[in-house]
C-alpha cells in the first residue's frame, strides 16, 4: 500500500514541478528562439547590434536553459530510472548537452559583454555557470564509471543548479510582493540584488550537502540496489 502511494506520488510531484516551472520555461524559450531568429527585431536589451558571438551565446543559453529546467525533474522519477533505463540515459545526455550550452553561453556573455548588475553579478553568475558545467561533467562521469551513489549525489546537485534560475525569479517575485522591492533597483545594485547574486543556488547546495552528511550511506545503498 505504502509503496503504491509512493510510486504514484513521484510522477505527480514531477508533473506538478513541470507545471510550476512552465511559465518561466516558456518565457526563456520564447526569448531564446526569437533572439536567434529575429535578432535586433526582438527589442531585447540583451541583444547587442553587430556583436554576433555574445548574441548567439546568450540566446542559445536561454533556449537550452529552458529545456534543462523542464527536463531535470524527469531524472528524479524513480519509475523511469528503474524501468526505462534507456529513457533515463537519453534524457541524461540531453540534459548534459543543455547544461554545457547554458553554462558556456552564459559565461561567454559575461566575459564579452558583462551583466547588467556589474562586478558582483558577473562573479555570482560566473560561479553559477562554472558549477553547472563541472557538476554536469561529474554526473555523467560517475554514471559511466557505474559509481551509482556518487552519480546520484552529483545528479541532485545538478538538479539544484538547474532549478536555480527559476528560483532566482521566485525570490524576486516573493520579495517584491512582500516588500514592494526594498533594497533592489533597476541596475541590480541594491543590497537585496547583491545577496541574490549568490542566494539562488549557494544556500540550496549547502543544504543538500548537509542532507548528504545527515543521511546514512546505508540507506542510500539500499536505494542504489534497485537502480
Ligand atoms: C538553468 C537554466 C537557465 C535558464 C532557463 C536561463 C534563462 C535566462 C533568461 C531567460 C535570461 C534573460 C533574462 C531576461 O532579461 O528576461 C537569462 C540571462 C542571463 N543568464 Fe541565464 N539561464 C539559466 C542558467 C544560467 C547560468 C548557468 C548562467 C551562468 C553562466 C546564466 C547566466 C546568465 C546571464 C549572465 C544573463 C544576462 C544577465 C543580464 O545582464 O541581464 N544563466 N538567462
Amino acid at each position: 500500500m505504502f509503496s503504491r502511494i509512493r510510486s504514484a506520488a513521484m510522477p505527480c510531484a514531477v508533473l506538478a514541478m513541470m507545471f510550476l516551472v512552465w511559465p518561466f520555461v516558456r518565457h526563456a524559450l520564447d526569448l531564446g528562439v526569437a533572439g536567434l531568429r529575429d535578432g535586433d527585431a526582438t527589442g531585447s536589451r540583451l541583444y547587442v547590434p553587430g556583436a554576433d558571438v555574445p548574441n548567439i551565446a546568450i540566446f542559445v543559453h536561454m533556449a537550452s536553459g529552458a529545456v534543462l529546467t523542464l527536463l531535470v525533474g524527469l531524472q528524479l522519477w524513480e519509475g523511469i530510472r528503474r524501468h526505462r533505463m534507456r529513457l533515463h540515459r537519453l534524457n541524461g545526455y540531453v540534459m548534459f548537452t543543455c547544461a554545457m550550452l547554458t553554462g558556456a553561453g552564459g559565461l561567454a556573455y559575461i566575459a564579452l559583454q558583462g551583466t547588467i548588475g556589474g562586478l558582483w553579478m558577473d562573479v555570482g553568475f560566473a560561479l553559477y555557470g562554472l558549477l553547472m558545467i563541472g557538476v554536469a561533467v561529474q554526473t555523467v562521469r560517475r554514471a559511466q564509471q557505474h559509481r551509482i551513489v556518487a552519480h546520484r549525489r552529483w545528479a541532485l546537485r545538478l538538479f539544484v543548479l538547474a532549478m536555480g534560475s527559476w528560483l532566482y525569479r521566485v525570490h524576486y517575485g516573493l520579495w517584491y510582493a512582500l516588500t514592494g522591492g526594498v533594497a533592489s533597483n533597476d541596475a541590480f545594485t541594491g543590497a537585496f540584488d547583491l545577496v541574490q547574486n549568490f542566494a539562488f543556488y549557494l544556500p540550496y547546495l549547502l543544504l543538500l550537502e548537509l542532507w548528504f552528511r545527515w543521511r546514512p550511506v546505508q540507506r542510500e545503498m539500499s536505494v542504489q540496489t534497485s537502480l
